[in-house]
């Protein structure tokens, strides 16, 4: 029997580090509730000390994930330590994952540490993680430019301390294939009690070779793998969840281990990251991307007729493919709409929730003929939108465009409860949309990126507009969509504005991403 190749998906945590890709506590839910379903071994949930959202989102995980392991990430210091302990506490398995750089330029010019206060930290916030909890995950951060005697000699006491997990960061994804897999191997074979602890390698995407890195260190003897969905993370991103889980799985007869995930939650996983972050996946992207099992030449097409492995080494339903078959129309009812979005892995709060998400879909099937598992997840992103203490709410749009003319809008917005109407002109209907809302809010922030996207196929498909936000600092993602791609823009446009009014509540100073 081969043994378990633990995954440990990041995410909600590297995941959101990825610019402009923040997450609310909802959005983080629905996608915790998906990895859960798709039998994620462990979910790190986020880093509590960051903010207080950071914190109340790790918590509701925690109190809803019971599947899963439910981690928080902290440094090696006091607050971190005891904000993440408290932030996972209600989960029925937790985890703290601790980490301090050990990189010659990470100690001398981030931490101005010498290495035995490295290693002397290194082993008080495990003890300390270890008070809180048995499951404890030490990375000595940078580990992929860090001296390896340094390693050795850090990860030997941080084991001795009681970490179970022992991870190794390529944090700016400097290394090779070969060479990373040597750090594993050697790592694996000096340290005295390194059977004591299963070996993690955590792989960034900056010279385009994470998942390949991860997959060395797998066959050199690595047990957990961290990675996230759509390969999203800190700049160039994280080691893809989906490559990684196929790779082992296809290839068995080069891995001596297996994962324990349900592969046909992939694909609805990839979708929903992508249509909560705004970020599309590229139509080639291995596995999830739209073109990753479409074959284009005669030769190809020809040959899958006769026998599909002749081009096809995966089968597409097994990653989660269907042909996007209709799910529902109009006349279904409210209990198997409730039942396919929790196949989708949505649940509801309350009666009134699932009412008024109800009654959008039965608006949405009015308008739209056949209704897709992708328009739900559209829907559902775009009802989770509306938080309760937004000051914004579109009532409605009027927008003129017709040849030769200079288009204009009207809009007209609840804020903070009242009504008002604003009209604006511009180069085309969204742009003169926007202008009629800044004008109403009176900000003007600078629109960093506005993409739409066709949720399903037809001219009746619904658009899902993604827009970015950047004021005084501070960047903000807003999402939305709608049968008619001027309201969805708008909806996204308010959405953002939304995101930075409550931002600037919650950290009146801060200049940092959000
Ligand atoms: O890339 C990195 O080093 C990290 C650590 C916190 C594990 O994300
Ligand atoms: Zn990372």
């Amino acid at each position: 029997m081969s043994e378990r190749l633990i995954i440990f998906d990041t995410t909600l945590r590297d995941g959101e580090q990825s610019p402009g890709a923040s997450m609310n506590a909802e959005e983080k839910l629905a996608i915790a509730r998906l990895l859960e379903k798709m039998r994620v071994d462990v979910i790190e949930a986020g880093f509590p000390a960051a903010s207080p959202g950071d914190f109340e989102a790790v918590r509701q995980v925690a109190r809803e994930i019971s599947e899963s392991t439910v981690c928080a990430l902290a440094r090696a210091v006091k607050g971190d330590l005891d904000r993440a302990a408290e932030a996972v506490k209600p989960a029925r398995s937790q985890r703290i994952h601790t980490f301090i750089a050990t990189s010659p330029i990470h100690m001398k010019e981030k931490l101005r540490m010498d290495e035995n206060q490295v290693l002397e930290r290194a082993v008080w916030a495990v003890t300390r993680a270890r008070n809180y909890t048995d499951d404890v995950e030490f990375s000595p951060e940078d580990a992929g430019r860090s001296e390896l005697d340094f390693l050795c000699r850090i990860i030997e006491a941080a084991i001795k301390a009681g970490a179970r997990t022992i991870n190794i960061p390529d944090t700016v994804g400097y290394n090779m294939p070969d060479q990373f897999a040597g750090i594993i191997e050697q790592l694996m074979e000096k340290i005295p009690n390194s059977d004591q602890a299963v070996f993690s390698v955590h792989c960034h995407n900056d010279l385009g070779v994470a998942v390949a890195n991860s997959l060395a260190a797998v066959q050199k003897g690595a047990r957990q793998v961290e990675c996230t969905i759509n390969g999203l993370g800190e700049r160039a991103g994280n080691a893809s969840l989906e490559e990684i889980v196929m790779a082992v799985r296809t290839r068995r007869d080069l891995f001596p281990c297996d994962t324990n995930i349900d592969t046909t939650q992939i694909v609805p996983a990839s979708r929903l990251v992508s249509s909560v972050t705004g970020f599309p996946v590229q139509p080639n992207k291995a596995i999830v991307g739209i073109n990753a099992f479409a074959h284009e030449s005669g030769i190809h097409q020809d040959g899958v007729i006769k026998k599909r492995e002749t081009y096809e080494i995966m089968r597409p339903q097994d990653v989660g493919w269907t042909t996007n078959r209709m799910v529902l129309g109009k006349h279904s009812g409210r209990h198997a709409f409730q039942e396919r979005m929790k196949v989708l892995g949505f649940g509801f709060e309350s009666d009134e929730d699932l009412q008024a998400a109800f009654e959008k879909f039965k608006d949405l099937a009015d308008r739209k003929h056949e209704i897709f598992d992708d328009d739900l997840i559209g829907l559902q992103a775009d009802s989770g939108i509306q938080q309760v203490n937004d000051r914004l709410e579109l009532a409605s749009l009027h927008v003129c465009s017709k040849t030769g003319a200079r288009p204009t809008a009207v809009v007209s917005l609840m804020v903070d409860g009242q009504t008002v109407e604003s009209s604006a002109d511009g180069n085309g209907p969204v742009d003169a949309s926007f202008r009629a809302v800044k004008s109403v809010v009176d900000r003007s922030p600078n629109l960093e990126l506005y993409s739409v996207n066709s949720i399903t196929g037809g001219t009746d498909a619904q658009g899902e507009v993604s827009v970015r936000l950047r004021e005084n600092g501070k960047v903000v993602n807003g999402h939305g969509a709608d049968t008619d791609i001027v309201i969805a823009s708008v909806k996204a446009y308010i959405n953002a504005m939304n995101r930075l009014e409550s931002s600037e509540r919650a950290h009146p100073q801060t200049d940092s991403m959000i």
